[in-house]
């Protein structure tokens, strides 16, 4: 802009538009606390920004549309799995392509497969969804990413790198009990923080002195690639191509889901080994669905082919990056304790700053996600204490990190509904001493954050609310 100001740009336009709504702070109070403080249960009609996640809700574009009514409908040999097959070849340049309905079911054949009891895996982070996969195996994981990784405030371009001392060391320590090393680009769970391409070949190094693996989960890859492109010396000259076929021939086996990358709904593993592509293929049909569409509709299959084509268009992978740079630049101004650098996947609040007063025995990310969605209508993601699992002796397992993720699904929101948001969490952080704690009222035994309940400590919520309808007396 003349004033310097660095403004995101669309390289799209609107062409159709889903309607939304605002309903007022009583409704809104009444909502998250039916939703037991998890803004997982809550109703997508009370929500009015839907910033829970960029899972199988990013814009698709005209061209994946209309490729939708070109599915060949069929259960065996559908020339849509062999559209999607052919692109993929083209991005990871593997020999196999093995279908399955989305990313966690990757997660569960690969485990299936490679994991045993009392296998160690190690990672640059865990997701959710793979730790709870390779547990279920009777395995365990090892985060070993860089220091880094967990400093909420940093200029460490690649936060997401494997630490490669800690990766010998790794070796050095449980030597054949690792089945293979896996790296997540970029990781979810710190932020969306992207890994190097220098530091898939360092990994790769490592996994090859010692015969093991090197699995790439690239559900957020597009994020990524735009990383490597914009930040990595020796990519600059590179074109997103070029970058992706680079990082996947250091690789053994990539699996993704196609909720993000390719910005559709599925999922599928690429590889070139044919004992790995045999072992998998066996149990593809029997939890997923035949080989040529693993529990993917044909349609979807279409849209994920040209989906896949656009993640190698630096306009298109640019546009999420770009808006999360902004909304991270704008909260930083008004000093709210943000992850930084900006990531891919969306912005990252930290909670155990936002929210000092509270002990992490408050539940300081879900206290935060409840508290916006009641003064904004945004609906954000907890990422702390309630996605982990209890310790082996029961005790609660506090994570190192609070974020309350606030995903951008990839071409979705405008700039005005981004300022929104802005002004609402800078509201929040003004009167953030009116937050309370929050409280177990039913806790599963697995994957808490889908469907666990809290309750609030005290009246905090109705107080806050009270603050708000002073400043903002029409409730919105
Ligand atoms: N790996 C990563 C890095 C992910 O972000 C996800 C999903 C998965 C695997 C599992 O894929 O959902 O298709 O089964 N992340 C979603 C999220 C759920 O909201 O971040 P899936």
């Amino acid at each position: 802009m003349r004033n310097g100001e660095e403004l995101p740009l669309e390289m799209h336009k609107v062409k159709i538009v889903q309607r939304i709504d605002l309903k007022p702070v009583e409704h809104r109070l009444q909502a998250i606390d039916e939703a037991g403080n998890n803004t997982f249960l809550l109703r997508n009609r009370d929500v009015f920004l839907d910033m829970l996640t960029d899972s199988g809700v990013n814009a698709m574009s005209n061209l994946q549309q209309s490729a939708m009514l070109t599915a060949d409908d069929c259960y065996a040999g559908s020339e849509s799995f062999y559209r999607l097959e052919a692109e993929l070849k083209k991005v990871f340049n593997k020999k196999y392509f093995l279908p399955a309905h989305q990313g966690r079911a990757c997660e569960h054949l690969i485990s299936r497969v490679l994991v045993k009891p009392g296998s160690i895996v190690p990672m640059n982070y865990h997701f959710t969804t793979t730790k709870a996969h390779i547990r279920l195996q009777g395995g365990d994981i090892l985060e070993i990413p860089i220091d880094e990784a967990y400093k909420i405030e940093s200029d460490c371009l690649f936060k997401g790198n494997i630490d490669i001392d800690k990766l010998h060391e790794a070796f050095e320590q449980y030597g054949d009990r690792i089945p293979f090393v896996r790296l997540e680009a970029g990781t979810n769970l710190i932020g969306g923080q992207p890994i190097s391409l220098q530091n898939i070949k360092d990994v790769k190094a490592v996994c090859k002195s010692h015969g093991v693996p090197l699995v790439l989960d690239t559900s957020l890859m597009q994020d990524n690639l735009y990383f490597m492109k914009t930040r990595e010396e020796s990519c600059k000259d590179m074109t997103i191509l070029e970058i992706c076929n680079e990082a996947a021939a250091h690789v053994d086996l990539i699996y993704f889901s196609a909720r993000k990358f390719g910005c559709a709904k599925g999922g599928g593993m690429c590889m070139s080994d044919e004992k790995l592509f045999e072992a998998l293929r066996e149990i593809v049909p029997l939890f997923e669905g035949f080989l040529t569409y693993g529990g993917m509709s044909d349609k979807e299959m279409e849209a994920i082919a040209v989906g896949v084509r656009d993640v190698l268009d630096f306009d298109v992978i640019s546009q999420g990056p770009q808006f999360i740079k902004y909304m991270v630049s704008e909260l930083r101004k008004a000093g709210v304790p943000v992850v930084t650098p900006a990531g891919g996947l969306g912005c990252h609040l930290d909670a155990k700053q936002f929210l000092s007063h509270l002990g992490c025995e408050y539940f300081q990310s879900a206290s935060l996600s409840s508290a916006l969605y009641i003064v904004s209508g945004v609906r954000g993601m907890e990422r702390g204490t309630m996605a982990e699992e209890r310790n082996p002796d029961g005790s609660e397992h506090y994570s190192p990190v609070e974020l309350l993720r606030l995903a951008l699904p990839r071409r979705v929101f405008t700039m005005s509904q981004i300022k929104y948001a802005v002004d609402r969490i800078t509201w929040l952080y003004e009167n953030r001493h009116l937050v309370g704690g929050l409280k177990w009222k039913e806790e599963p035994r697995i994957l808490r954050f889908f469907f666990g309940k809290l309750e609030p400590v005290d009246d905090w919520q109705r107080k806050l609310a009270d603050r708000f309808l002073q400043d903002f007396p029409n409730g919105y």
